[in-house]
């Protein structure tokens, strides 16, 4: 109920009586009264004036369940939220969930980690307060060599959110990170369980500099925030819920064909290698070529000087631009 109030008051400039309240969520005067008044010490500044009701001044800029929540719009991506103000990594926790029954479209967002987990092994620093760290379940039917694809429709999906929070065109270097003026905000750690051959679960963590001002040495030349860049706060909550629109609009695309085929377009829209002359380090030999887009499974598609065209599989290699990061 606490999500649905701070919703309702959000969205309503004037005052809404404790009655109005009542009526509208089936609950007692008191019940109400209880509520409002756990939301005052959560930090929510709400106005009570005699005979006029309760009026939204400020609310805190801290991540909470029910920030979260009375933000959603989807129908599945997000339905269950599981925040945590601490934990080691969201992948793992969802992963866990995941084994102990929890729903397609749960969530798990944390304000900080202690072991955040990124590709290839490393790291993601994950300091309190200022960034996102989330991991959402899904449940799919399809069989194991599509969930590739469900990286890249993540990132997509970020890209678009984050346009629709802050105007701010990040642009995607292939497979799955976001970058803007030429450093990464964005990375995404897409891990699948199987059962026999079937899927048993697929997380996808992701994680976004949306605050963080000072990155550690060893990324300091490759990492920026939304905040950096924009000069502003960014409303974490409130993205969150985008990316979840975002992403359940591009998943239900993606199901219908089981391939990019109707995405393909936006994504490569967004992606930054596109044109560009990439090295693509595989295990068996690194070799040069431009990037031309992408094939309709997820492949990066390399020409190489003599005109040959090479599909780059994700997860096998990873790809740089010849003169740094991007
Ligand atoms: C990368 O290396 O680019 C991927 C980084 C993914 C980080 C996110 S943060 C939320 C989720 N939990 C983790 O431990 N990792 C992912």
């Amino acid at each position: 109920m606490k999500s649905k109030i701070i919703a309702l008051l959000r969205e309503n400039d004037q005052y809404i009586s404790g009655q109005e309240l009542c009526e509208k969520f089936g609950v007692s005067r008191t019940a109400v009264w209880k509520a409002i008044g756990q939301l005052k010490k959560e930090g929510y500044h709400i106005e009570a004036v005699q005979n006029k009701g309760y009026h939204l001044v400020s609310v805190p800029n801290l991540l909470s369940r029910e920030e979260i929540l009375s933000r959603m719009k989807t129908k599945v991506m997000g339905r269950e939220v599981r925040y945590l103000g601490q934990t080691g990594s969201t992948n793992q926790d969802a992963k866990r969930f995941a084994e102990e029954g929890a729903i397609e479209g749960t969530m798990v967002v944390a304000d900080c980690q202690k072991s955040g987990r990124g590709r290839r092994g490393r790291n993601w620093i994950s300091p309190p307060g200022e960034n996102i760290y989330l991991s959402l379940l899904l449940r799919p039917k399809f069989s194991p060599d599509k969930a590739s694809m469900l990286t890249l429709v993540a990132a997509l999906s970020v890209a678009q959110a984050i346009f629709a929070e802050t105007e701010l065109k990040s642009e995607i270097k292939w497979p799955n990170d976001l970058v803007l003026e030429q450093k990464k905000i964005c990375g995404i750690l897409t891990e699948m369980t199987l059962e026999a051959e079937y899927i048993q679960s697929v997380v996808i963590g992701i994680g976004i500099n949306v605050g963080q001002k000072q990155f550690p040495e060893e990324i300091k030349d490759t990492a920026t925030s939304l905040e950096l860049i924009l000069g502003k706060k960014v409303v974490r909550a409130s993205l969150i819920a985008q990316i979840m629109k975002c992403f359940e609009r591009n998943y239900e695309i993606f199901q219908k064909e089981l391939s990019l085929v109707s995405l393909k377009t936006e994504y490569e829209e967004l992606l930054i290698n596109k044109g560009k002359e990439v090295c693509v380090l595989d295990p068996r030999g690194e070799y040069r070529g431009i990037a031309k887009g992408i094939t309709d499974t997820g492949e990066l598609l390399v020409e190489l000087e003599d005109g040959t065209k090479k599909e780059v599989y994700a997860g096998e290699v990873s790809v740089r631009g010849v003169y740094g990061y991007v």
